[in-house]
Formats: structure tokens, sequence, C-alpha cells
């Protein structure tokens, strides 16, 4: 992807002050007596804090009722941390609406797909829609920007909090008749809608936009492209309460840029932020580690996808936890040195802020066993510690701040509307997990030694050498045409199965899947056979797939098999093949590989791309790369669990991580090495600047 996004503005520096790396929290003191407060600040800029998000959740503390408003506890929280030198992203604290206001207005209340109101009592209870909620919100948001565009601590609007996060999905009255509109804009007539949710399936036929509802709980599956279609309206709705606050704070407060945090991780799929990312001035994430064996590489991937929203630019990591969260199933605390560690993978991959949840532990609430940079444990703790050492690396690390991440030589597309339409009711599996899939492909670049870069699917291709399409199961045939465009200028594409089985309304290609991407690979699929728990297939590639077979009949005679299934109904047939093309291939490979083909695939897809990494780090560490187009910083993350030993590559000057398995040239697990690279490191890695460690 070439670094395109415009208009990016980022956190306004502080008076005066060159920039540098943010470092911080969700601050709620609100929380907490007024005496805390002054210890907070004194921990804070002990720690090296130098930015905090405030009044997130404090709506009710501005506006104990429909016309009382007490900002004075804010305006001293915000002269405090000006007079300490620490910044504000100010929130415009909708988020989580007043217990006076759902009493008075239970009508914000949202719906769940069984027609259930959900309750007050936790938070985010308000329907994205809901005229009465966004009138309250914006009056909210309206004195806040009137108060304090002018203060010197603001450098930043976060608007509400993690749109989406629990009112994503809402069959409310007012969902219903903004699901509507949403259609009649999208459709203008019935014919069109008729046709486009196939509704002479099942005598679905509609005869006024009245009759339409959100696909509630169904006495059999509800129709798909409704199913699709609400998704995306949802999405919609909800970037429609964003840019409904961002108007507000354009007109009080033009100065100050705005961001509200996206959750790229595990789990959400609710928003399509690739459609988000032109709203917000700058792009924020709040990620959190899930303890799966994938984990380390998972945090890459979100990370490296948020930097594909930004554009390349950097982008601030809003929130993420310093040890255990309190929603998983076990809440595991961190291993030694991963505080540090995921604090630089996301650095790594463009993050210019390292922030989390929260500041102080809460003492009451749903998250008290939450952890956060000042545990209940207090001051002298390991936590704290590990915390103001991470300051002082990001303080040192001011060199990085405001550079772009190098574009990788590999794009890997990422689809939200593939994610929500293969993951439906009614398909060959429900064994099928998209993202989980997409990262699968990652991984494998990285067993390769190879930079990939993720990005949303409509990002340009140009200066890529390698595109890999996983599963991009909704496939317009504009999308066909650019993919087809880059195999025949002598890209490489490689296409993963479960790609091209629909069109954008969720109608199935005929003749053969991919669709339109038939010609390029020169072949046709016949039909998905996919796999059961616990079954294997064998191919000649001297491996295994799971999960999803498809029976391929090659339609081009100059097409090559690269690897044919050996056992089972389809033994024999081909399972991964390559068409040449003007210059470059495209191949296609039909089935779950395990993953040893697929890294050897890319190895045979990416062969003429120069490797950066010395062959004895490859698949160890991953390697990505920040320039500001002088110079370049690269970070290499240790992906496995013991120590690597990275003088092949270079002198760093910091590594973070683990201390207890560190030792000269190594890499301790978990672990972040920043190196300075004076030319581009190859295979020949004599060109690597050999600088002093710094800090260890
Ligand atoms: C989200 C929210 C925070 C907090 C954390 C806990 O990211 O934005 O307010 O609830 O989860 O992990």
């Amino acid at each position: 992807m070439p670094d395109s996004r415009t208009g990016v503005r980022w956190v306004r520096s502080p008076a005066g002050s060159p920039r540098r790396l943010l470092f911080g929290a969700d601050y709620n003191p609100e929380q907490w007596e007024r005496k805390v407060w002054r210890e907070d600040v004194r921990l804070m800029r002990q720690a090296g804090v130098n930015i905090v998000s405030v009044g997130i959740f404090s709506w009710s503390q501005l506006q104990p009722a429909a016309d009382e408003w007490t900002f004075g506890w804010l305006d001293d929280v915000l002269d405090l941390l000006h007079a300490n030198g620490i910044s504000a992203d100010l929130a415009t604290a909708t988020a989580s609406p007043p217990p006076w206001l759902t009493t008075r207005h239970p009508e914000i209340l949202p719906l769940n797909e069984r027609g259930e109101v959900l309750s007050p009592g936790g938070r985010q209870h308000w329907r994205p829609t809901s005229p009465i909620f966004r009138e309250y919100a914006l009056e909210l948001v309206r004195k806040l920007a009137q108060r304090y565009a002018a203060h010197p601590a603001v450098v930043a609007w976060h608007i509400n909090n993690e749109i989406g996060c629990h009112n994503a999905w809402d069959h409310s009255s007012d969902a219903t008749v903004a699901f509507r509109e949403w259609l009649r804009e999208r459709y203008t007539d019935l014919d069109g809608l008729n046709r486009a949710w196939g509704t002479a399936f099942w005598s679905q036929r509609y005869s006024s936009f009245d009759e339409i509802l959100t696909p509630r709980l169904a006495a059999a599956h509800p129709n798909p492209s409704q199913q699709l279609d609400f998704k995306r309206f949802s999405s919609d709705a909800l970037k429609g309460h964003l840019q409904a606050e961002r108007a507000i704070l354009r007109q009080w407060s033009p100065e100050i840029p705005v961001t509200t945090n996206f959750m790229v991780m595990d789990g959400i799929t609710a928003m399509n932020y690739a459609d988000w990312a032109d709203d917000v001035d700058f792009v924020s994430n709040d990620h959190y580690v899930t303890f799966k064996p994938t984990a380390r590489d998972e945090l890459s991937f979100s990370a490296n996808l948020t930097s594909g929203l930004a554009g390349g630019s950097p982008w601030f990591l809003m929130e993420h936890s310093t040890s255990a969260v309190n929603w998983q199933p076990v809440n595991l605390a961190k291993p030694e040195g991963a505080l540090a560690a995921d604090a630089l993978a996301h650095v790594a991959h463009g993050a210019d802020a390292v922030c989390y949840f929260q500041w102080r532990q809460s003492r009451a609430g749903a998250e008290k066993f939450h952890s956060a940079m000042l545990p209940h444990a207090g001051e002298d703790s390991d936590i704290f510690r590990d915390v103001s050492r991470l300051g002082e690396t990001l303080a040192a690390l001011h060199e990085v701040a405001g550079s772009r991440r190098k574009q990788a030589p590999v794009a890997i597309l990422f689809d939200w509307e593939s994610w929500w339409a293969s993951e439906q009711d009614s398909h060959h599996t429900s064994r099928f997990r998209y993202r989980d899939e997409v990262l699968d492909w990652y991984r494998a670049v990285l067993d390769g030694g190879h930079r990939a870069d993720v990005i949303p699917v409509s990002s340009s291709l140009e200066g890529y050498r390698v595109v890999i399409a996983p599963a991009v199961h909704v496939l317009p045939r504009a999308l066909a045409h650019r993919l087809t465009h880059f195999a025949e200028t002598g890209g490489h594409l490689l296409v993963a199965f479960n790609t091209g089985l629909v069109d954008e309304n969720d109608h199935a290609w005929l003749g053969g899947y991919p669709g339109p991407l038939r010609n390029v690979l020169g072949i046709g699929v016949q039909e998905i056979r996919p796999l059961l728990e616990g079954q294997r297939t064998s191919l000649s590639y001297g491996s295994h797939a799971g999960l999803w077979t498809e029976k391929l009949d090659i339609v081009d005679p100059s097409v090559e098999v690269l690897a044919r299934y050996t056992d089972g109904e389809l033994s024999g047939r081909p399972a991964i093949t390559r068409r040449r093309t003007a210059g470059g291939t495209a191949s296609y490979v039909s089935a779950d590989l395990d993953d040893a083909a697929r890294a050897r695939l890319i190895e045979h897809v990416a062969a003429d791309v120069p490797n950066e990494l010395p062959r004895d780090l490859r698949g160890k560490v991953e390697l990505t790369v920040r320039s500001d187009g002088v110079n370049e910083t690269a970070f290499l993350i240790n992906r496995t669990s013991a120590p690597v030993d990275i003088t092949a590559y270079g002198t760093p000057h910091t590594i973070v991580g683990a201390d207890g398995n560190s030792g000269p040239g190594l890499l301790p697990s978990p672990g972040v090495a920043v190196v300075s690279v004076t030319s581009h490191p190859s295979d020949d890695v004599a060109s690597v600047d050999r600088r002093p460690v710094m800090t260890a």
C-alpha cells in the first residue's frame, strides 16, 4: 500500500515541545478523592507519562441531572495535568448515559435480536440511531467543546469510547426506521431491493419498505443478503454517531484533532474500520491480548492492520493492558517482559502513542481486577517499576516519533464484508473463522522471514510484489479486476480458498468459483468439501489440510499444478495451482493448509522477493521497519519462546523484554529489539549500523 492517507492531523504538541512518543492511560480521577489526584500526577511524572485520556465515563459527574452541569472538578483536573506537563486527550463523555437519562427516556435503550430491551446498569446502553440520545449527547459535546477548546492541556478529542463495543446490533424501532431509510438510499426502489435480497426465495418479496425489519431471531435462517446489509447499516449507523459528535467538535474547536478508539483485535467484528478511518484526524486503536498460542503474532497482525487503516502514518495505541484483563474466562497475568515487549511491538508497527487502560486500578466496579499502570499494590510493585522503565525507553526512542511504516513487499488483504458474510449461518461449515484464516497467512509470511502489510481490501496495490487474497468471500467484480490487473502487470497474486463465492449482494457467482477471478487463475471450483473436526487430507506437497477442501478444475491448459490431493475422494485432483501471467503469477490454493505447507507456498510465490532477514533469523523474529524518509529504524520481535541470537542482523540500541533470559546479542522472549539502519539490510547484513546497546 503506498502510504496514501491524506489529511492526518496528529495530537497537538504542547507549545514549544518537539514531537515525541506519547505514553499514558485512561485517567478516571472521578473515581477517587481529590487528595489522590496529587499523588497521581506525582507518579505520572515519575513514570514518564505525558498524556492521559480524561472523562471517558464521566457523563453523570458532568451532568448530574438534566439541567445541572458540574464542570468545576474537570477544570481542576485539566489545570493540574497542565501544571505538571501532562496533556489531555479529552473524551466527549458520551459512552455511558447516566441513570437520570435512561429513566427519563427508556426509549434510548437498545433491543437485542430477540426484541429484549438491554437494561442500563452497565455501559453503552444507547441506540446508535436514537434521535433522543443523539440530542442529549450532542448537547454534552457542545458544552465540553465550548468550555475546553482553548484549554492548554487539551491536545486531542476522544469521541465517545469504543463505539459499537456493546451496542452494535440494535433491533429497536429507531433502528428499524433508520434501516429502511438506509435501504431506500442504497436501492432507490423496492425492485432493486427485492433483486438484491433474492426475495423470490422462500416467498420473501416485499411490497413496501414499511414491511422490512431488521433481521431479528426468525423461525428459520433469516435472509443472508438482509443480514449482510444489516451489518453494513449498523456499521454506518455507529459511524453516523461519530460524525455527528465530530461535527460539533469541528465547529467549536477546529484546532484540536479528533479521534475515537477503534478495536482492531480478536473477536470484534461489527465496525468496518476501513470505512471509518477517514472520519478521524488520526487513527487510534485498543488492543487486548487473548491467550492463544498465536497471541504474539495476533498482536502484531492487529497492529499491522491498524497501520494499514492509518495509511502507514503513525497511529495512537489508546488502550492495552499492563497485565491481566477482567473479561476473559481466565484472566492470566502477563509473563515477565511482556509489558514492554507488547508496547514496543505496537511501536514497531507505527504506534506513536503507548497508552493503557488505565492509570490507577479501580477500587470498585466491574473492572477492579483489571490491571493498570498503578496497581492495587501501589508504586512499590513490579508493574509500576516496569511501567516506569518503559517510560524511560519510550523517551529515549524519540527519534522514531513521526516516522512512517516502510512499505513491505507483501500485502495481505483484509475485508470486513467478507468477514461478515463468510461467518453467517447456512454455509459450508460453521468451523470457518475469517480472521484466523487471514492471520494464518500473516504467520506464514513471517515464517518465511518476509515483511507483510495487512491492508484493507480497498487499498492501492501499487508497489507490492506479492498480494495475498485469503477468503475474499465477497468478491465484487471491480475488486476482481484490480487483482487481475495486479497479476497481469508483473505482480504475484496468491488467492486462497473461500474466495469469490458471492458478489456484493451475497449472490453466488455462477460457472465456478471464484467467479470473475477464474480467468486470471485459470481454474474453476466446482464444489466446496469441508472437513469435520479432526479430519485431515494429505497433499502431494508433503503436508496436510484440514477444515476446507475444494473440487477444482483447470480451465487454462497453461496452469501448473503445484500440489494435488493424495487421498480421499479428491485424490489426484489439483489442490494448489499457478498460472504465469505477463511478468507475474496467479496462484490458487484450494485447501486450508498446515503451517509448513503455507510457508512453503509463500516461498514459491515470493521466490523473487529479496529476503531482508539473515537466514538463521527467518521465522524466529518478525522484522518491521519505520522510516522518516532519511533514516530507517528496524524492529525485531521475538516470535519464539526462547532467546534468539540476533547479532547476524545488527546491534540494537534498545532491547526490551524478559530480563531473565537475555544476554549479549540475545533477543529475549518475549522481547523486541530496535536497530538503527543506515541502508537497507539484505542477505548481506554488513550494511547494518552497529550501535552500542543503550538500554537493556
Ligand atoms: C475497553 C474499554 C475500557 C475498559 C477496557 C478493559 O477497552 O474501552 O473502558 O473497559 O476495555 O479491558
